[in-house]
């Protein structure tokens, strides 16, 4: 039985080319998102980056960006696709260790196909790494996916819900909500773009 809290499952699955999750490019909300000037650069984290796509985005436009991922194949690649006058640091760290040595570091925390990852056991554990980590008045920038009621995983369903009610209850506003209308071909409807406030 495979233990998705574990990286060497990840990384194993990289190693193999089980990515089925990888889009190879930027993901278009966030491009979107970038693209739109609401977001002033600043520190950000990204978590479960993966490849680093979504990271270089951000890195590119001028945001001080921090990438995790506890996959050593992931952090390889991330590290080997770093650009020349950017400012992206990369990180191999379990996402729940970070607290322990860093506290609300970041104006922004930017996660996609990160929730659905983790063991659904470890969702408030999420929860308070994703709040001590962020400063006040930073934001979390999260794109739920996949919403819906299987069972099993990864990627294991998520509801919205599971991350607005907690976040309210540590005094986070959601500020944005939608269904996107860039989704990539296959996730339209199954992902909610969702975006806080930490007070
Ligand atoms: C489904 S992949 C998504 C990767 C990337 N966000 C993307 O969209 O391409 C999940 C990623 O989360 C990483 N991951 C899972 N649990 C983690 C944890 N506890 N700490 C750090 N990384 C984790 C895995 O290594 C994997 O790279």
């Amino acid at each position: 039985m495979y233990d998705v809290s574990s990286p060497t499952y990840w990384d194993e699955s990289y190693r193999s080319g089980r990515t089925g999750w990888d889009l190879g490019m930027p993901t278009p909300v966030f491009q979107r998102l970038a693209q739109s000037g609401k977001f002033q650069p600043g520190k950000m984290l990204v978590i479960c980056a993966g490849r680093g796509y979504d990271a270089r985005l951000f890195a590119r436009l001028g945001f001080e960006v921090t990438a995790v991922d506890f996959a050593e194949a992931a952090v390889k690649e991330m590290k080997s696709r770093r650009e020349l006058n950017v400012s992206l640091e990369v990180m191999q760290a379990d996402i729940f260790d970070l607290p322990f040595f860093m506290s609300e570091e970041f104006d922004y925390i930017l996660e996609y196909t990160c929730f659905c990852a983790i063991n659904p056991d470890r969702r408030a554990e999420y929860i308070h790494s994703v709040s001590s980590l962020l400063r006040r008045g930073g934001i979390f920038i999260a794109l739920a996916f996949p919403i819906g009621s299987r069972a099993g995983g990864p990627p294991f369903v998520v509801s919205p819900d599971e991350l607005i009610l907690p976040l309210a209850e540590r005094g986070f506003r959601l500020i944005m909500r939608e269904v996107p209308v860039d989704s990539v071909p296959g996730r339209e409807g199954i992902e909610e773009l969702l975006i806080f406030k930490k007070k």
